[in-house]
């Protein structure tokens, strides 16, 4: 009986070594030490034993019991760490890894102008808003003292969707939308698309840009006007740009005025660009609000006063970023846009 405890002893201790997971583990361990193991049935013939042997036996199997006991417990532990290490070395997440593969797109200039001259207003108190692209008749026109037989109206002039409908020619028509909507006072810009029957050359698009203002309010005058835009040019263009107010005409505006900034190019020396008279031309339209378009919206012309411009921003790009032709900025070609 105690070579057989001996063989069992070594064979068990023998076959941990092999193990290598918990299941194998726990058959192993039934194998040896459950109920019908091989340690249990020797000790079940312990009763043909002599009382002397008995204890003496039984002893010797406590022991073997217990080492066999220890040897498993210590794989046990051992295979537990190396599957939980397993497991966190499988769901590890590198958190360095690179992301900077997928290639990032920018701002469109013609975006990046807007955001910088909406920053500028808003930085002067204006609230900007925006207006749709197709606009009625009425407020494109009608409201803006444009009568019925103005050019502007002209079939050859402007996209027509239908009698009452167009593409709006300029974003002033916004501007009877915010009186109407919001009354006076206010301080609006809004910038977007504009749409005329133009022939595409380097300098026309029968799409283009404009950013409109529009400020109503008591005691508002042309001081008003020309301080705001002399601010705005200024902080868009550099401290030294001068402006220059040459009268014009405008159905809504009266009076009305264009303004001219000194060359981009020479900063007002002359030079080619501007045919030596130093000035860049026509940079915006503004003028005191028409009395006319004030009632127009509901608004008390012998209470509020209002001026308001309108300037195109693909020309404000183009300036800035000596862009030569507006095509560029419409044709979406990355080998242009990668410039930005
Ligand atoms: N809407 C005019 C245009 O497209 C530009 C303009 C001129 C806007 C004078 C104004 C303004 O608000 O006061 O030519």
């Amino acid at each position: 009986m105690r070579e057989k405890l001996g063989e069992i002893r070594r064979l068990a201790l023998e076959s941990t070594d092999a193990i290598s997971d918990l299941r194998e583990l726990e058959n192993l361990r039934i194998k040896f030490l459950g109920k019908k193991g091989e340690l249990t049935k020797v000790l079940r013939d312990m009763g043909k034993l002599s009382p002397d042997e008995r204890p003496i036996i039984g002893g010797i199997a406590n022991d073997i019991r217990k080492e066999i006991e220890e040897k498993i417990a210590t794989i046990k532990e051992t295979l537990v760490q190396e599957a939980k290490r397993a497991k966190l070395e499988k769901e590890k997440i590198d958190i360095t890894i690179s992301t900077n593969n997928e290639k990032l797109g920018h701002r469109h200039p013609l975006l990046s102008t807007i955001d910088e001259l909406e920053d500028l207003f808003m930085s002067m108190g204006f609230t900007v808003i925006s207006g749709p692209e197709i606009e009625t008749v009425a407020n494109n026109f009608d409201a803006l003292n444009s009568p019925e037989n103005h050019p502007s109206r002209d079939l050859s002039d402007t996209f027509y969707l239908n009698e009452d409908l167009v593409l709006r020619t300029h974003t002033s028509p916004v501007q009877i939308r915010a009186m109407k909507e919001m009354g006076a006072p206010l301080r609006i810009i809004s910038a977007g698309r504009t749409f005329r029957f133009d022939d595409v050359d380097d300098t026309h698009s029968p799409m283009f840009h404009q950013l409109e203002g529009l400020v109503v309010d008591e005691n508002v005058s042309m001081a008003n006007l020309i301080h705001t835009l002399d601010i705005f040019i200024k902080e868009l263009f550099g401290k030294d740009m001068k402006t220059r107010y040459r009268p014009h005409h405008f159905p809504f505006t009266e009076p009305s005025a264009e303004v001219d900034v000194s060359c981009f190019k020479c900063r007002g020396e002359g030079c080619q660009a501007c045919n030596y008279t130093g000035w860049s031309m026509e940079l915006l339209g503004c003028g005191m609000v028409h009395p006319q378009v004030l009632e127009n919206c509901g608004i008390d012309s012998e209470k509020y006063t209002g001026f308001a411009f309108g300037m195109g921003i693909d020309r404000i790009t183009m300036v800035k970023y000596g862009i030569n032709d507006i095509r560029l900025l419409f044709e979406n070609d990355n080998r242009f846009l990668e410039q930005f």
